[in-house]
């Protein structure tokens, strides 16, 4: 098999976010998040899980940032806890918390490794969401401020930001399914929160731009490729409603173009807020790149008797323990469709892996499938790049297993196993082989 090389300084990652590895949540003045409400909530999580211990990486983050250099990793995406900063959200400052992340950056630096901090990765404090959370239209200065204090403290170190991490899920499946916190079940608030996000994600721009930081910006979306599942301009149709809806350009179109996708606003209106359309210009604003996450990908066919005219099929694919079909093409078609729709300045890969069924023998995880799943989706990102893609670097998730949300400790996404009840870590195979793709920095 051909070798294929990736472009020098292309960045190769791992991803974490705070509420689903650090543990210690109440810890050093943080404030409660809404994410450690809704899973100390009875029926929300598997088996009752909880972040309140997860990866115990407050504790253990030197060793956990060791591990990342026994790998060879370029790059760490990892997200700030709002609630550690202001613990109420806003106002009062809990220097702790700072600390926190002073350290972990300064640690990542003294071993040459990129920091990538995501601002904010679904875990609000609770005492914004007793006052609306994203649903309160004020949450854009309450968010502008907190990336603005984020900039100042450590924007001299920090040289990449992520305003939002997918957030499509946060307004969706938080708001509207209801499977995510705050666990609300009701379509106008979805869809205000996604407006809501949008201003947001401007506001903290702005503070970007206005603190003349020497770094990037951009935003990290979610992806799923979504094709018809026949020639019919209905299951054509279904299948764009379905990429407009829960792919970048419900977020990317207003950014890029200052307007909702087409088919999703005459959908919308509705139920987006009232006078929405004058925030739209406020919302156009330059990034410096796009944050991409994928992991599968399925077949859409048009059906009248859904809200929006959709219903997702599978090709009959194998699948990861989450269900998910492994559809590695899909991402090529989500990393070219982005470049081709709105030709951002830089694209990075923020989130790419998959669970499985990890089995522990003799100090070791045989996890061949995941490995699979791997060289394929780099390879189609390899394509993706001689395709014109800028694409610029690459994250797997996850460093080390985590608590993958609603579904608590069952799924299994790490390139390193973590035995919860001992907290010792063990290199995957996946992992041992993804250093080898770092080091000769391409894919066989
Ligand atoms: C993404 C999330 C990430 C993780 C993966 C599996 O939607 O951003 O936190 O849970 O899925």
């Amino acid at each position: 098999m051909a070798e294929k090389k990736f472009p020098k300084d292309f960045v190769w990652g791992s991803a974490t976010a705070s509420y689903q590895i650090e543990g210690s949540p109440l810890a050093d003045g943080t404030g409660p998040s809404i994410w450690h409400r809704f899973s100390h909530t009875p029926g929300t999580t598997h088996e009752g899980e909880t972040g309140d211990v997860a990866c115990d990486h407050y504790n253990r983050y030197k060793e956990d940032i060791k591990l990342m250099k026994s790998l060879g990793l370029k790059g760490y995406r990892f997200s700030i806890s709002w609630s550690r900063i202001f613990p109420n959200g806003k106002g009062k400052i809990n220097e702790k918390g700072v600390d926190f992340y002073n350290r972990v950056i300064d640690e990542l630096l003294k071993e040459n490794i990129t920091p990538f901090v995501t601002i904010y990765h679904w875990d609000l404090p609770a005492a914004l969401q007793d006052i609306g959370g994203w649903a309160n239209r004020d949450i854009a200065n309450w968010f502008g401020d907190y990336a603005d204090y984020l900039f100042q403290r450590f924007g001299d170190r920090v040289k990449h930001w992520i305003t939002l991490n997918e957030p499509w899920v946060m307004a969706f499946i938080g708001h509207m399914y209801g499977e995510h916190a705050p666990g609300m079940r009701d379509i106008y608030a979805a869809f205000t929160v996604a407006h809501n996000e949008l201003r947001a994600h401007s506001k903290a721009v702005e503070a970007f731009r206005s603190q003349g930081i020497n770094g990037k910006i951009g935003i990290t979306l979610s992806n799923g490729s979504h094709d018809p599942a026949s020639d019919s301009p209905q299951d054509v149709m279904a299948a764009k409603m379905a990429h407009e809806f829960s792919n970048y350009p419900l977020f990317l179109n207003p950014i890029f173009k200052g307007k909702y996708p087409e088919h999703i606003e005459n959908f919308a209106k509705e139920f987006l807020p009232k006078g929405y359309e004058k925030d739209m210009d406020d919302i156009k604003k330059a990034i410096d790149f796009v944050g991409i996450n994928y992991y599968s990908g399925d077949l859409v066919k048009a059906d009248p008797s859904s809200p929006m005219g959709i219903k997702v099929i599978g090709r009959g694919l194998p699948k990861t323990e989450m269900g998910w079909e492994i559809y590695p093409e899909g991402f090529y078609k989500i990393l070219k469709g982005v470049q081709d729709e709105y030709n951002p300045k830089e694209v990075y890969v923020t989130e790419n892996g998959a669970a499985f069924d990890d089995k522990v023998e003799n100090d070791a995880v045989h996890d061949q499938k995941r490995i699979d799943y791997l060289r394929e989706h780099i390879s189609q990102a390899h394509r993706a790049i001689e395709d014109g893609v800028k694409l610029k670097g690459y994250f797997v998730w996850s460093l080390m297993d985590n608590f993958e949300w609603a579904q608590g400790y069952s799924k299994r996404f790490g390139i390193t196993y973590v035995d919860y009840k001992t907290q010792k870590r063990i290199l995957k195979d996946s992992a041992k082989w993804y250093a080898n793709v770092i080091s000769k920095n391409a894919v066989e």
